[in-house]
């Protein structure tokens, strides 16, 4: 069962604003930790992680794989939805039921309710790795918020404004956290600082984030 003092700004009881229609909903994943982790390594025995090539030529330090209808991936071409992943020709993994429902009540919690994600990209941090500042645009929904969910070791996650070049508030992700963002705060910048090793006791030197989006 939830409990709202799981996963409340543990002075005022209500998840934590970020911006006029963004919150952190602290250990908000925790009661279903016991079903990501084997959801996700199921995810990615199908379709393991890997690095992929930015635009700009860049490998990306993150290594990432998606489940659900559409997975996001990038090349030399550009970014972009697809149906399938471009390793193995196959449709993505489907999303996990556990997924969506975390999704959902999430998305509901945060004030966007009927939430229905048809994305979900993961992403895999080792130590070191990083996500700089950028925007989730390559959604056709802009209407729907991103679910954002941490696992693992913590990490300094930047959310700044709609330049780039806007200062960012500094937010530490822990184990368990979700950041639910949308409306007007939907298309800003935002990015993750290199990870420092701080091994997690369930998840040794990693990070795993795992955001939603309704892409189609
Ligand atoms: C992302 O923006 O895709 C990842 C954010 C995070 O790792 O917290
Ligand atoms: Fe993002």
């Amino acid at each position: 069962m939830q409990t709202l003092d799981l996963f409340s700004d543990p002075i005022s009881g209500q998840p934590e604003p970020m911006g006029p229609r963004a919150f952190l909903l602290r250990g908000f994943a925790l009661p279903r930790v016991d079903e990501l982790l084997p959801a996700i390594g199921s995810v990615s025995e199908a379709a393991p992680f890997r690095h992929m090539v930015t635009p700009g030529g860049f490998t990306m330090s993150v290594a990432l794989t998606n489940c659900g209808t559409l997975g996001w991936t990038t090349d030399r071409h550009g970014y972009r939805y697809s149906r399938t992943d471009p390793a193995s020709g196959l449709p993505w993994p489907a999303m996990p039921e556990v997924f969506s429902a975390l999704a959902r009540e999430a998305a509901d919690a945060a004030g966007f309710p009927r939430f229905e994600p048809d994305a979900c990209l993961i992403n895999r941090y080792l130590p070191g790795a990083r996500m700089s500042l950028h925007q989730d645009k390559n959604e056709r929904d802009l209407d729907a918020p991103i679910v954002s969910v941490s696992l693992g070791m913590p990490a300094i996650f930047l959310f700044g404004g709609h330049q780039r070049s806007d200062k960012a508030a500094r937010l530490e992700l822990h184990h368990g956290d979700i950041a639910v963002w949308g409306g007007p705060d939907r298309l800003r910048y935002h990015g993750v600082l290199p990870l420092a090793e701080v091994p997690h006791p369930v998840l040794g030197s990693q990070r795993i984030n795992f955001t939603f989006r309704k892409a189609g």
